[in-house]
């Protein structure tokens, strides 16, 4: 496979589409949400291999607790699960995990195996690799001000930036959402400020390596302006300052 030939940094990804996944073959979701693992697995690879610097997904929300108690369970089973099977690979591979999100919900199994992940990977330096687990943007706006507020810290652009649970990595250069919905779903409500979107109708258990690079590449012909016109992204350097 031919790489893209500009890689983002940090790349975010919404994955959806596993329970539609599922339904369409008269699974369980939950049978969606494991073979999500395996999508998830190989698109961490990959990024490893393309040389990007961070990858960011979206597992669980702040809203999911709003779904059936047995799917729920499930995907705690999941994540327990993924955890014991996966980390000795990521291990060797290089990747750090990063857990971000509100722990305090999560049984003391879950918070044990996320803790021993982090531990475990906290030298490894190749791929830095997040977790958003019982995470919302707004959640994390608010426990970013309400931190600040304890500490009688003034709130500024900077200072909440440096609270939030993201602050250990740049903002995400290219958010990913997989099964067709073109919305937000309250993921990095502060930190896609300036993301590129992209959106695909491939569900969650569907999107490999191919589709991964179709994504970036994608990426590669965009025009980043940051309020700036386009002819100050491609003037030469010496006139850019003006
Ligand atoms: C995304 O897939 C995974 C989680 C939210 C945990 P969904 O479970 O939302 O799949 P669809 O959208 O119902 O197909
Ligand atoms: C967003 O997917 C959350 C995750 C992928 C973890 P949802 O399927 O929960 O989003 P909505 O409810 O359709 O917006
Ligand atoms: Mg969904």
């Amino acid at each position: 496979m031919t790489a893209p030939r500009v890689i983002p940094h940090h790349i975010a990804i919404v994955m959806d589409g596993n329970g539609r996944w599922a339904t369409r073959r008269f699974l369980p979701r939950v049978a969606g949400h494991k073979k999500g693992v395996d999508a998830l697995r190989a698109c961490v690879r990959r990024c490893g291999d393309l040389g990007v610097g961070v990858l960011t997904v979206f597992a669980f929300s702040s809203e999911n607790w709003n779904r059936p108690a047995e799917e729920v369970s499930g995907l705690m089973e999941l994540l327990a699960m993924a955890l014991a099977r996966e980390v000795p690979q990521l291990q060797s591979e290089g990747v750090r995990i990063h857990f971000v999100g509100d722990r305090t919900r999560l049984s003391e199994k879950v918070r044990s195996g996320l803790a021993q992940a982090e531990a475990q990977t906290a030298a490894n330096t190749r791929l830095v690799f997040n977790i958003c687990f019982n995470y919302g943007g707004r959640w994390d706006i608010a426990q970013a001000a309400a931190k600040l507020a304890a500490q009688g810290a003034q709130i500024t652009e900077e200072s909440l930036n440096g609270a939030m649970a993201l602050a250990h990595v740049p903002d995400p250069d290219l958010v990913i959402r997989t099964g067709g919905e073109m919305r937000i779903s309250n993921f990095l409500l502060w930190q896609a400020a300036y993301s590129e979107l992209y959106f695909t109708d491939k569900l969650w258990p569907e999107f490999d390596a191919a589709a991964l690079d179709a994504a970036i590449a994608d990426y590669g012909r965009r025009e980043r302006r940051f309020g700036r016109t386009s002819e100050q992204i491609t003037a030469p350097a010496s006139r850019k300052a003006a």
